[in-house]
C-alpha cells in the first residue's frame, strides 16, 4: 500500500515491480471524460509500460460491464488490472480478474462458492473515500439476467497493491462524500458488532468509526479541507481492512437488495437503514454497541451501557438529518413497487448470509418488517 498525498505518481514503480507490462486501467466514464484516467494512462506510458483505458465500469457493477471489460483485457494482450474510481471501478475489476483467471460467469463464483486462481495482479486506486474495496476480498456485481446483487469472496480478490492518495477525493461532491462516508462509517460499525470480530479487526474498527463521526461532518461541509479529506481516506481504508476480515452485517445484507432494486447508491441505502438496524440490533450486543458510541465520542463512561447504545442510535438518525439523508420514500422510490419487493427483498438479505454475522439474528419476517420500518 501507498499511502499520502502524491502517492498517485508512484504507479509506474509499482507496476514495474510487479513485473507487469501492460495494465489495463479499470475505470467509469465520469472518470475518462474528466481527464484523470488519461492523466493517469499517459504518467505510465512515459515510464514506457504499455498501458490502455476500458471505461466501461457503472455504478452497480453489473455482469455485462465485467464481460465488456473482460473482451477488452484479452483483445488487448494485457497482464495486469489497475482500476481507478469508486467501488464500482475496483470491483469490476475484482470481477475481471476473476473471469480471465478462472472462465465461467461470475454467478459460477457467487458465495460460498470458492475462486480457484487469482489471477493477474491487480493495482486498486481508490478515489472515494469509500468502500475500501481496495482492502477487501469481496466485490458485488449485479446480474445482468436474474436481478440480483452477487457477492463474490475470497482471498484471490484482494488487489495486489492499493494507492490511497486522498488528493484523488478532494474533487467529490458533497452527496458523494456523504454517501461513501457513511458506507465506511457502516463497515467500522458492522465490523466492530459483527460475530466474527477479533481483537486485530477491533482496532481497526475502533480507529475508523472515531475518525469518521469527527471529520465527515467537516468534509460534507467544507470539501477544500485537506485534513479531514485525508482523514476520511485513511478511516476508509481501515474501516475496509476491518469488515473484510471480521464480515459486514445486517445493514449491508439489507441494503444490496435496495441497491439493485431502486439503484439507490450503496452508501446511501445503508444510511437509510443504519439507524433502524442498529437499534433493532442492539439488544443482543449493548456492550459492543455501547464501546462504539463511546469511541464516537457520542457517549462516555459515565454513561451506562444503555444509555450509551440510546444515544448511539439516537446521534445516527440526527446525523442522517445533518448529512440530508432521505428515507426510501423521500428518495422517490415508488411505494407501491418497493413494498410489493419487500419479500424478495428479505429473501435476498438473507441469501446473502450477512445477516447471519449480526448480534441479533433476524428472521425473515423481522427483515421484512425492518424494511418496512425504514419507509417513512
Ligand atoms: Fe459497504
Amino acid at each position: 500500500m501507498k499511502i499520502g498525498a502524491g502517492a498517485l505518481s508512484g504507479v509506474a514503480a509499482i507496476v514495474a515491480n510487479l513485473n507487469c507490462r501492460r495494465p489495463l486501467i479499470v475505470t467509469d466514464a465520469f472518470l475518462a471524460s474528466c481527464g484523470l484516467a488519461e492523466k493517469l494512462r499517459d504518467q505510465i506510458l512515459a515510464s514506457g509500460i504499455k498501458c490502455k483505458v476500458f471505461s466501461g465500469a457503472v455504478p452497480d457493477p453489473t455482469t455485462d460491464a465485467v464481460d465488456q471489460g473482460v473482451r477488452a483485457f484479452l483483445a488487448g494482450e494485457h497482464d495486469s488490472l489497475i482500476s481507478l474510481g469508486g467501488g464500482s471501478s475496483i470491483d469490476t475489476a475484482k470481477a475481471i480478474r476473476l473471469l480471465v483467471a478462472n472462465g465461467g460467469r461470475v454467478s459460477d463464483y457467487k458465495v460460498p462458492n470458492p475462486i480457484p486462481k487469482a489471477g493477474p495482479p491487480h493495482i486498486a486506486i481508490p478515489t472515494t473515500a469509500g468502500t475500501g474495496s481496495e482492502v477487501t476480498r469481496v466485490a458485488v456485481i449485479s446480474d445482468s439476467i436474474n436481478e440480483e446483487k452477487m457477492l463474490i469472496a475470497g482471498s484471490a480478490l484482494m488487489p495486489s497493491a492499493a494507492i490511497v492518495d486522498y488528493e484523488l477525493t478532494m474533487s467529490m461532491p458533497q452527496r458523494l462524500t456523504a454517501d461513501t462516508g457513511t458506507d465506511s462509517l457502516t463497515h467500522a460499525i458492522e465490523a466492530y458488532v459483527s460475530r466474527k470480530a477479533n481483537p486485530f479487526t477491533d482496532t481497526l474498527a475502533l480507529s475508523a468509526m472515531r475518525i469518521i463521526w469527527a471529520e465527515l461532518p467537516i468534509a460534507y461541509r467544507d470539501p477544500d479541507n485537506r485534513a479531514a479529506r485525508e482523514a476520511m481516506m485513511l478511516a476508509a481504508t481501515l474501516a475496509g481492512i476491518a469488515f473484510s476480515n471480521a464480515s459486514v452485517a445486517l445493514v449491508h445484507g439489507m441494503s444490496r437488495p435496495i441497491g439493485f432494486f431502486f439503484h439507490v447508491p450503496h452508501g446511501l441505502s445503508n444510511a437509510m437503514l443504519l439507524p433502524t438496524v442498529t437499534q433493532f440490533s442492539a439488544s443482543a450486543a449493548v456492550g459492543r454497541y455501547a464501546d462504539c458510541a463511546r469511541a464516537m465520542g457520542i457517549a462516555d463512561h459515565n454513561d451506562s451501557e444503555s444509555d450509551a447504545v440510546s444515544k448511539l442510535v439516537e446521534g445516527l438518525f440526527i446525523r442522517n438529518g445533518e448529512l440530508e439523508v432521505p428515507s426510501p420514500k423521500g428518495y422517490g422510490i415508488l411505494e407501491a413497487r418497493y413494498f410489493e419487493l419487500i419479500p424478495t427483498m428479505a429473501m435476498q438479505a438473507l441469501a446473502s448470509g450477512s445477516p447471519q454475522n449480526n448480534p441479533r439474528i433476524p428472521s425473515e419476517s423481522e427483515i421484512e418488517q425492518l424494511y418496512r420500518e425504514v419507509w417513512k
